[in-house]
Formats: structure tokens, sequence, C-alpha cells
């Protein structure tokens, strides 16, 4: 067969592989990138790291926050980039006290119900500023074919640190709000919404080819509490992005929601679906690849170990997803002692 190159316009040569998979392509080798790609398994984010000083300042600074988000692209050639920050810089961006204690993970103080009903988002947009700044620097750097992912946390997810101050086994203070004071709950909730949708605007206006939303701690939620409190508020903002933005591209990550799964998609009209390693991905397919891209699903501890099981798993997750739309990733962040060798490995298993 000959394919006439000449005749294809430009953009559709150089369009991402994620966007087309997002838009709703099959491609025969899906495209890949690793949450958390930027971080301490990498010496050179170590290195900018401890130059920045604090985690939240290596945020803030758009040059070395640039140079972060890049640093996975050019070692790995991944198909996605990812805006290097956090999901707690919006309650940081709310007046929050939020700090990064090493080794110990994120901390704030605890918000009540008093301080709920003060919360303002009208400084949001300018203290996210430099955010904004590192989304135009790395589109501006980035290759046409690769994609460019925004974030934000859920509200719910975002929620459960500002009220527990952090991450607690099942993030107990949240769930006991949620049943004591629901009005105070929905309150901080539709904050949060208000300020991601803000936020996620200006992502997609600097650059952002696609935003994925992060809610690590829906799976501690009953399933009639996960559609009040975690698939209803992204819905919310998807909608709200949508009303500015209609095109715009959205990847829900609902970590553990599980049985939730179908009906996530259909509330929330997310184009991707991100799923963890305790998800039968055969049973996904069936119901719902039909509907979204499918992201996921490899056990970060499975690339930690490497060797052949690494390579049986990745097979298996291209087998049971075969035909239809995949985004290759882990089900959940890359871990620190994460040799680089199996990063490699995978790439390779997968392009090869
Ligand atoms: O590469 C990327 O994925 C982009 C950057 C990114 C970070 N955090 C950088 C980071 C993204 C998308 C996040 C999301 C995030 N942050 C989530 C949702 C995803 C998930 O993992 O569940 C959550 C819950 C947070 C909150 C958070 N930030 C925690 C719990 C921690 C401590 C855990 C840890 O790994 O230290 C952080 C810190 C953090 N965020 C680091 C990085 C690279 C490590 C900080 C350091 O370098 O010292």
């Amino acid at each position: 067969m000959v394919v006439v190159v000449q005749n294809v316009p430009t953009a559709l040569k150089t369009k991402a592989r994620l966007l087309r998979v997002l838009d709703g392509e099959v491609l025969a080798e899906p495209p890949i990138w690793l949450m958390r790609q930027a971080g301490r398994y990498l010496p050179e984010y170590r290195a900018l790291r401890t130059q920045a000083g604090s985690f939240l300042d290596l945020c803030y600074t758009p040059e070395l926050a640039t140079e972060v988000t890049l640093q996975p692209i050019r070692r790995f050639g991944f198909d996605a980039a990812i805006l290097f920050s956090d999901i707690l810089v919006i309650p940081h961006a709310l007046g929050r006290d939020v700090r990064f204690v090493e080794g110990e993970g994120p901390r704030l103080d605890p918000i009540d119900p008093a301080e709920i009903a003060q919360l303002s988002i009208d400084a949001v947009l300018d203290r996210l500023a430099p955010v904004l700044e590192t989304v135009a620097a790395v589109r501006r750097e980035l290759a046409p074919d690769k994609a460019l992912i925004g974030f934000c946390g859920a509200p719910w997810t975002v929620a459960t640190y500002m009220i527990a101050g952090k991450g607690t086994p099942d993030q107990a203070p949240s769930r006991l709000m949620a049943a004591r004071d629901p009005e105070a709950l929905d309150r901080l909730i539709d904050v949060l919404v208000r300020a991601s949708i803000i936020y996620l605007i200006a992502q997609l206006r600097a650059g952002a080819d696609a935003v994925q939303i992060f809610d690590s701690w829906s799976r501690v939620l009953s399933p009639k509490a996960f559609e009040r409190w975690s698939a209803g508020p992204i819905a919310r903002i998807i909608a709200g992005v949508r009303a500015e933005i209609p095109d715009a591209r959205f990847i829900g990550f609902p970590k553990g929601a599980d049985r939730g799964l179908l009906s996530f998609v259909e509330t929330t009209g997310v184009n991707a679906v991100g799923v963890d390693w305790t998800v039968p991905l055969k049973t996904v397919r069936d119901e719902i690849a039909g509907r979204v891209a499918i992201q996921g699903n490899l056990d970060p501890m499975v690339l930690v170990a490497g060797g052949a099981e690494l390579d049986t798993a990745i097979d298996e997750i291209l087998e049971s997803m075969r035909g239809a739309r995949l985004i290759f990733n882990l089900g959940h962040g890359i871990v620190p002692q994460t040799p680089i060798a199996h990063v490699e490995q995978l790439i390779a298993r997968i392009r090869g």
C-alpha cells in the first residue's frame, strides 16, 4: 500500500498519539506516560529539587518546574508530559498553610467549619500564576507530537487533606465531617469546584492539551457518598470548564472506584478513565471501553521488581485491551525506588 504523506495536513501528521486516543482512535501501539513520571526516581530531578530548596518553591519557579516537567520526556520519550506541580497548590492558593515534610508527605492546618465559611477563591489565579507560566513554557518547548497534561485534584481528595491535615489510612476525619456536618463539607467542596474550574480553564488556555483530575481517595467512600462527594463535583468541574472550552479533554482517575467506574464515566463525561491494578481489565473493556479510553493499570511494584514478571504483566494489559482505546500507564504513581532500567524495559516492551 502506498501512503501519500504529502496530502496529510501537518496537524494530523503531528497530532500527539495521546490526543488521538482521547479523541476516539484505537492505536495498535498505545501512547505511554507514567503518573509521577517527574520525581525522585530520577537523579536529575533530585539534583534540581535540592537546588530549589522546598518542594513548593520548585512548583512555583517556572524555570525549574519547566525543566523538571521535561526531564522524563528527554530521558524516555514518553508520549505526554504532565505539568510539574501538586494537587495541594489549590488549598495553598486559598490561603491555607501547606508544607511538605521530608519523608512524611504533606502537612496542612486542619480546617474547621468556621474557617470553611471564610474561604474565598478571589486570589486563586493570581497565586497560581507561576504554575500557569510553567504550562505555557512547557508547551513552547515540547515537540508538537507530545501532549501536555495539566491537572488538579478532585474536590473530595483535596478536601480530605484540608480536613485531616495529611494523608491518613482511610481519611476518617473527612468521612466524619460528611456524616456529621454535610453542609460544611458541601461548602468546602463547592469552593474547590469553583477554584478548580477557573484553574483548569487557565491551564487549557495556557497550553495544556488535556487535563487529569486525580481522585486518589475515592475508594474510602460508600457508593452513595461516592456519587455525592466524588463523581458529582467532578461532573460539575467538567461541565463548568466545557461551558467555556467545549472540546476540553478530561482524564478522570477515581482510584479504587471499582464497581462505581461505569457510573463515574456516565456522570462525569470524561474522555478517559484511569484504573488501578486491582481492576480486572477484561471487565473494564467489556463494560466501559466502548465509551471512553482506558488508562492504566500496571502495579507500580511490578515495575520496581522488573524482570520476566514485568514483561508478562505488560503483555497481559496489552492483550486484554487489544482493539480498544488504551493509554498505557501505571495504576498509581511511580515510586522513588523504581530502577531507571525497568522504565526503559517497559517502554521497549510496549514499543517493540
Ligand atoms: O510527575 C507528575 O505526575 C506531576 C507532578 C505531581 C506531583 N504530585 C509531584 C509530587 C502530581 C500529578 C501530583 C499529584 C498528587 N499530589 C496526588 C494525586 C496522585 C496520587 O499520588 O495519589 C496527591 C494525593 C498529592 C499529594 C502529595 N504530594 C503527597 C501525598 C505527597 C507525598 C508523597 C511523596 O511521594 O512524597 C506529595 C509530594 C510530591 N508531589 C512529590 C512530587 C514529585 C515528592 C516531593 C519531593 O520531591 O520531595
